[in-house]
């Protein structure tokens, strides 16, 4: 569906023309520089901000509000700051790779504490700047030593800034069909048609859960089919988990098809952020894990994420990573912790059901139940393009134009006013 897809103008659209005179024909080095389109996501916050209409709603980007609409902070990550803050510790560089005990456990909270592969060492896990740095990082890895095809494909929808991140780190974007509009759910037989075609080596980025933009997750049978589909084209699997307990609110569920691609011998890489699961957006703490043969492998793979981020960022920022790691490490944060990601999950599904409900209220006859399927942070309504723009025209509700939500925006305040917005505009 090409409705599906955003064109991204050529690289080179950004940059130059060739033109070096500026307006008054003076010489100017930047002369050449074209107004670039505002980010598809956060252009949308601009737009909202502007707008004084008392009712509008936020519904762009994908950060979790509590049911006042307010940002939330965690409690236990206001202990862990507490603790952090007494212990009066230096800020010194951390190493190029960050933090080490944040790492580990940022790497077992993936793939499990008793995982073969955390036991035997044949892994590699780097502190990064959140998912997108992770995200980054693998990019250019698999740009500078990954010997197939370069090509990555990516799922049809997938989250906005995966096609740059890849693009600039100098790799090919191709897609695999995963989204049915016809049903607002998994397109299974067309994903799994595409992928036993595609050419053997190249990389398949994988969204382990709460799918963004759709909201729409492989059952775990068809995770299987995928894996081993995956392997019989001998594909290198990329795994984006950005939203680690915020599917189903429980953080080793979230992560099973990460943890079932290993076991069936998948030598995957990963990237994981604490921005959702954690709410610590701003600090900016991810990890970057390369899953290897063997533990000197791994030791080889690291030297070289070393040499490629040193001329990047030197290394990552120690705060947040201090946080994430007081909590993983902290028995009584971490169930805290625990608890409030359950919570957090929790109040997204009953907005789901709260909207749902309210559809059909507003005497909507149309098919709601995806907008209750659908799971983690975002919601793709099947909203078209016009009727997103009338949505925020008329009723100050900003998106994104593909028509998803971000239901962590929803409260019980505005769940009302959304659901007769989006039936007046679709009825
Ligand atoms: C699928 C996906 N990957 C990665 C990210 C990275 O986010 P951050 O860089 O804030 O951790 C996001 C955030 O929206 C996302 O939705």
């Amino acid at each position: 569906n090409p409705s599906l897809h955003t064109p991204l103008p050529s690289i080179n659209s950004f940059y130059y023309d060739g033109n070096r005179l500026g307006e008054q024909g003076s010489f100017s080095w930047w002369g050449g520089v074209q107004m670039g389109p505002p980010d598809p996501i956060l252009g949308v916050s601009e737009a909202f901000k502007k707008d004084t209409n008392p009712k509008k709603m936020n519904l762009g980007v994908g950060a979790y509000r509590d049911d006042m609409g307010k940002p939330f902070v965690l409690s236990c990550v206001r202990k862990a700051e507490a603790i952090i803050t007494t212990k009066q510790m230096d800020k010194e560089y951390l190493g190029i790779g960050g933090l080490g005990e944040f790492s580990k456990s940022c790497a077992q909270l993936a793939l499990g504490a008793d995982n073969e592969v955390m036991k035997s060492g044949r892994y590699i896990t780097v502190q990064t700047i959140s998912g997108t740095g992770s995200l980054r990082i693998g990019a250019n890895f698999l740009a500078r030593f990954h010997g197939g095809p370069r090509d990555v494909y990516l799922p049809k929808p997938s989250w906005g800034n995966h096609t740059p991140i890849f693009r600039d780190a100098g790799m090919e974007l191709k897609a695999y069909k995963y989204y049915d509009p016809s049903t607002c759910g998994f397109d299974f037989k067309g994903a799994l048609d595409d992928i036993s075609k595609i050419p053997e080596h190249s990389v398949i980025m994988l969204h382990a859960c709460a799918h963004n933009p759709t909201g729409v997750d492989p059952k775990p049978e068809q995770w299987k089919e995928i894996s081993d589909i995956v392997k019989k084209r001998n594909l290198l699997v990329f795994f984006d988990m950005a939203y680690q307990g915020f599917a189903s609110g429980d953080i080793d569920r979230d992560a099973w098809a990460v943890r079932y691609f290993i076991e069936q011998g998948h030598n995957i890489l990963l990237s994981q952020s604490f921005a959702k699961n954690m709410g610590l957006y701003g600090e900016r703490v991810g990890g970057f894990t390369v899953v290897c043969n063997d533990a000197e492998e791994a030791k080889r793979v690291e030297s070289q994420l070393k040499i490629l981020i040193r001329p990047i960022y030197s290394n990552p920022p120690m705060n947040g990573a201090r946080i994430a790691a007081t909590i993983l490490n902290t028995p009584d944060l971490r169930s805290l912790w625990l608890e409030e990601v359950h919570g957090m999950a929790n109040r997204i599904i009953k907005m789901r059901e709260q909207l749902a409900a309210g559809l059909i209220k507003e005497g909507s006859s149309k098919n709601w139940q995806h907008v209750i399927d659908q799971i983690g942070m975002f919601c793709f309504t099947g909203l078209k393009p016009e009727q997103v723009e009338r949505l925020t025209k008329e009723f100050s509700v900003y998106m994104t134009k593909d028509g998803r939500i971000s239901m962590a925006g929803v409260t019980s305040g505005n769940v009302g006013y959304l659901a007769h917005g989006i039936h007046a505009v679709t009825k």
